[in-house]
């Protein structure tokens, strides 16, 4: 079993440079894509204050975004490519960092209480897109870029575990 000792008495930078090595340690040795996203939403659920959902999409062969491993609760099953948050991040492979989703226009509310979120579009060394990995607060402006660029250091070490 992998011990996860708490982090949320760390400032933002130390809790995300703690977490990457979190991450780093609990994804070695496995390269199964579904198993370590299962384990990469169960950390960041457990160590990351004040989400009520995070987790994957994963595109599928017919061009929608299907829910993938996550933490929180049960959520819309399929996206269509430009929709919504994930999908315009998935669309742009640009992160979407939305302060408060009610002025993202076309947002999907999976679940009322979400307010703010991250999106971060998952892209293999060829360029080809796996997915996206979507954080949501019921706090609004719960993220700032520093939050983005925690959470795209630890989608890197995702993505480099399932080479
Ligand atoms: N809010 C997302 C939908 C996914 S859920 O929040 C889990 C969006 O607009 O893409």
């Amino acid at each position: 079993m992998h011990a996860i000792s708490s982090l949320d008495h760390l400032p933002k930078r130390d809790l995300y440079a703690a977490l990457v090595r979190e991450a780093e340690a609990l994804l070695a040795g496995e390269h199964d894509p579904i198993a370590n996203a299962a384990n990469f939403a169960a950390l960041v659920w457990q160590q990351v204050p004040t989400l009520n959902w995070c987790g994957f999409y994963l595109l599928k062969p017919d061009g929608d975004l299907l829910v993938g491993p996550f933490q929180g609760r049960p959520a819309c099953v399929r996206i269509a490519l430009g929709r919504g948050v994930c999908g315009t991040a998935a669309a742009t492979r640009q992160t979407q960092l939305v302060k408060d989703v009610n002025d993202f226009p076309g947002h999907i509310a999976c679940d009322a209480a979400s307010r703010s979120e991250i999106v971060v579009p998952l892209l293999r060394d060829d360029d080809t897109l796996l997915g996206v990995w979507d954080v949501d607060s019921p706090t609004p402006a719960r993220f700032d870029v520093e939050d983005q660029a925690g959470m795209e250091a630890l989608c890197r070490v995702f993505m480099a575990s399932i080479d």
